[in-house]
């Protein structure tokens, strides 16, 4: 967080006043003893929570009495949260809210490690960089209390957040459609032949995202999620092309390479450079797995056809992430698709003017073409086998809305009030 503050005043977007006020209100400390040094969150926030604290399951240690709340931001592992969370159990009082930064990771599992308190365990996912970004995703747990969601709620409010609350299953909103999104993205680079640089175009300049899937995988870093691949028995680099740029060092922009070259020298080192290396590596992964790549270079071992126009890379790549949205709202994962566009504008760069995913496929694309093409490229494929189909089947809310001949609002409002949908979880 020091970094970050410096950074932003080297950068000119923080004046020197507001930087020295930013630094001097955290207090860095490695012991756990000195949460009791925390500020309290006021009024304001604490007003909404009238819960009656169950008895401090451990009234012999010394409770950190002014800590009114805990957001755990430690590494994406089950095991180490959960040790966290058993420690914070033991020293927080009962009315401490204990809320988890995970990005993906199952909450209930990780409140079970606070036995006493479920009910004040709530999922506080901010998006990086937290002190610049707006969104946070408020994920609640199947015990949260609903006093807990409105005091983390203000919470979110007062630190200038935009929250949107989610339920929870893996990646909860904007990570479980971030995932499909970079499934076809790769898919078109290793599978298709499509250049890196033409998706990232495609999405970019044509669809208006910030960046990029490729380029901002490069920016995240690609060795996010590989340790939860290696222990799932994934992580295979002779038949999964981001493995094996893990496995050659290419994390992205850190290690001055990924999906793309970065020199020092050009945009700062954060500028996407083309990588006949990458295209070297394609080749050799192409020709293991029996790829044809129709629209790779010869020289890379493709057929040399030119690449889909713009609209169809975009399609390739959004109408997965859509789907995916439709199913967490069907499941009751998100309230509406107004709270999917937001998660999507202000933490994935989609562009606004469009008004999010589901604005855009609704709005934009109209709910029947985006069933058409769905089906069209799902069987488009037949060599790829059932694997690629699936990703392509239809998600109940769509084939609902264009049956019903509803919009997602009306079709979503009729499926909760019958049986065909979860009841929101939220
Ligand atoms: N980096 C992102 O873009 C991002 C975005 C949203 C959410 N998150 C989530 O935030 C969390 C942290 O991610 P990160 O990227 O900052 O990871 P990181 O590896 O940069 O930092 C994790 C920190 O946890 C500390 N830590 C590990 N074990 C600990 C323990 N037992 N006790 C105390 N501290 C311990 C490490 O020393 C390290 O400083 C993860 O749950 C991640 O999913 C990250």
């Amino acid at each position: 967080m020091q970094a970050d503050i410096a950074k932003q005043l080297k950068r000119g977007q923080l004046s020197e006043a507001a930087a020295r006020s930013q630094a001097a209100r955290l207090s860095p400390t490695l012991a756990f003893a000195d949460l009791a040094r925390c500020a309290t969150l006021g009024e304001a926030v604490t007003l909404p929570l009238r819960l009656t604290p169950s008895p401090h399951p451990y009234p012999s240690s010394p409770p950190l009495a002014r800590c009114e709340m805990v957001v755990e931001a430690v590494f994406e592992s089950l095991a180490v949260k959960r040790q966290i969370f058993a420690q914070l159990e033991a020293i927080c009082p009962a009315s401490t809210l204990l809320c988890t930064n995970t990005s993906a990771l199952d909450i209930d599992q990780i409140a079970a490690a606070a036995p006493s308190r479920p009910h004040m365990v709530m999922g506080m996912h901010f998006f990086s960089p937290a002190n610049v970004m707006r969104l946070v995703e408020n994920v609640r747990a199947a015990r949260t209390a609903p006093a807990v969601v409105a005091a983390v709620t203000l919470v979110a409010l007062r630190l200038g957040k935009t929250p949107v609350l989610v339920g929870n299953c893996p990646g909860f909103v904007g990570n479980r459609m971030l995932a499909p999104y970079g499934v076809e993205a790769e898919s078109l680079v290793t599978v298709d032949g499509v250049p890196p640089r033409a998706v990232d175009e495609a999405l970019s300049l044509g669809l208006g995202m910030a960046m990029g899937p490729l380029a901002v995988g490069d920016l995240a870093g690609l060795e996010i999620g590989q340790a939860p691949r290696k222990a799932q028995g994934l992580y295979d680099p002779d038949r999964h092309f981001v493995d094996l740029l893990n496995a050659k060092g290419r994390i992205g922009q850190k290690s001055g390479s990924g999906w793309y070259r970065y020199d020092a020298a050009v945009g700062g080192g954060r500028q996407p450079l083309p990588d006949p290396e990458v295209g070297a590596l394609l080749r050799a992964h192409r020709a293991r797995n029996g790829l044809s790549a129709p629209y790779a270079p010869r020289a890379e071992g493709g057929g040399g056809v030119a690449p889909p126009a713009a609209d169809e890379l975009v399609e390739r790549c959004l109408l997965p992430l859509v789907n995916e949205g439709l199913r967490c709202l069907h499941e009751g994962i998100a309230r509406t698709p107004a709270d999917v566009d937001v998660v999507w504008i202000l933490g994935y760069g989609f562009p606004a003017w469009r008004g999010g995913p589901m604005h855009w496929a609704e709005a934009q694309l109209g709910l029947p073409y985006v069933l058409r093409r769905m089906r069209e490229i799902g069987a488009s494929r037949p060599e790829l086998g059932a694997a690629f189909a699936r990703r392509w089947e239809p998600s109940p809310l769509l084939l609902a809305a264009v049956e019903g001949r509803t919009s997602l609002a009306e079709t979503l409002a009729r499926l909760r009030a019958g049986t065909r949908a979860a009841p929101s979880k939220l």
